[in-house]
């Protein structure tokens, strides 16, 4: 097998990763990161055992043996940064959100597909294997007519108003926050899971801390001390700590859901529950390796992620046996095989548990209805 040669650009909480769950695949290599300055891409390269490690992304792009780039930097190099690596003939895998406007997001879907590049969005809770077992299930009509959609995505780690990230900044992280990085996966699954489209929205948004807390000098710089007043400056905040969307989908289903990076307790918790004319499901990412079917007329289940248990289309998903738990790095390592196996066939993948670019703008343009409607506190249209 040919080993392919890939570079990630951006090495912090979710690049780490990638290069982690690169690893897991045979015949793929990690031969270069790029991160935010020299120094630090040094140091990330020899925690992470990367020889060539660059403090500008271009020069890993210019690398020619690398086939394949992983874009995992702040949301607002997304666009510039994959636009580089498409002009350099590399694959590219990008983080969500694809982009931070929709405008940029279309430019990006038509440089991929004039490419003839493969192209993915990491949507990888898609890859979760009792997500095809639960798509399956809808597109086979076990569950009968999808009459409602419903659940939540929830986190704390914005709970206290000391609490910064570049998330909280438009500049870095678009006009949109909760619903953007997080709501983005839950209404991704959902269109995924019941191949509805959402038609209609309403929303409303909260900001819980209309002031944060920035500390002035990089959180490493205060390692070992507590930080004091004087360490810190008020930054007023514009984007949602929280918000509730109703739905409306184009095949008549209702659905609402909704994000909160301020609920304590709730690590990283993203729930759904889909009601239908037969039965119901339900599942959780804190829970992944079961899931819920509800009855009227007979005892409710709990389906274990077992190989023998689930559908066909789930099989390949899953790398070790029932009650051998997977979780959040297997689902990256999913994603990413499907994507280094189009890269070898030649093209983009006709798989259609692939998340594409167009998914990652389908996001974008559902974010933005969401934020336009919570503005004008209406019900808006989704546009395509
Ligand atoms: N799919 C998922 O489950 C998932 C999870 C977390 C984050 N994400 C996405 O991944 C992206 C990164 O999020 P994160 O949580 O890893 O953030 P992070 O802040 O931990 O990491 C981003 C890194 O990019 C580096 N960076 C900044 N500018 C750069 C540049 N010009 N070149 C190279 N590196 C640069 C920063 O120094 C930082 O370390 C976001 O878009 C986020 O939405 C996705």
């Amino acid at each position: 097998m040919k080993k392919l040669k890939t570079g990630v650009i951006g090495i912090g909480f979710i690049g780490a990763a990638h290069v982690e769950a690169l690893r897991r695949i045979p015949g793929i290599e990690v031969v270069a990161i790029a991160h935010s300055s020299d120094a630090k891409a040094k140091a990330k390269g020899e925690e992470l055992g990367v020889d060539r490690a660059f403090g500008d992304y271009r020069q890993l792009l210019a690398i020619k043996e690398i086939d394949a780039v992983h874009v995992c930097t702040p949301n607002h190099l997304h666009c510039p940064q994959t636009k580089d690596a498409l002009a350099a003939g590399k694959h590219v895998i990008c983080e969500k959100p694809l982009a931070v406007t929709v405008k940029e997001a279309q430019e990006l879907v038509k440089l991929a597909e004039s490419s003839g590049l493969v192209t993915a969005v990491h949507f990888n809770i898609r890859f979760y294997p009792l997500m095809a077992h639960i798509r399956a299930m809808i597109a086979g009509g076990e569950l009968g007519e999808i009459y409602a959609v419903h659940g939540s995505y929830l986190q704390d780690w914005l709970f206290y108003d000391t609490d910064y990230n570049w998330r909280l900044e438009p500049e870095y992280s678009g006009e949109s926050r909760a619903i953007a990085d997080i709501g983005s996966h839950w209404m991704d699954l959902i269109e995924y899971l019941t191949g509805g489209k959402i038609g209609e929205v309403c929303a409303d948004f909260a900001t819980i801390h209309k002031i944060r807390k920035k500390p002035l000098k990089p959180l490493e710089t205060f390692a070992g001390k507590l930080l004091k007043p004087e360490d810190y400056k008020d930054i007023p905040i514009g984007t949602e700590d929280y918000a509730t969307v109703m739905l409306r989908f184009a095949g008549g289903a209702r659905g609402v859901f909704t994000v909160s990076q301020v609920s304590a307790g709730r690590k990283n918790r993203l729930y759904f529950e889909i009601d239908g004319s037969k039965k119901s499901v339900a599942w959780e990412s804190e829970l992944p390796n079961q899931m819920w079917i509800g009855r009227r007329d007979g005892p409710n289940e709990l389906l274990l992620r077992d190989p023998s248990l689930v559908h066909e289309d789930s099989r390949d998903l899953i790398g070790f046996p029932g009650g051998h738990n997977e979780g959040f790095p297997d689902t990256s390592k999913q994603l990413f095989k499907q994507f280094y196996a189009a890269v070898r066939s030649g093209g983009p993948s006709k798989d259609p548990r692939y998340p594409t670019f167009r998914h990652g703008l389908r996001e974008l343009q559902l974010c933005d209805a969401i934020l336009q409607s919570s503005k004008k506190r209406a019900w808006l249209p989704v546009k395509d």
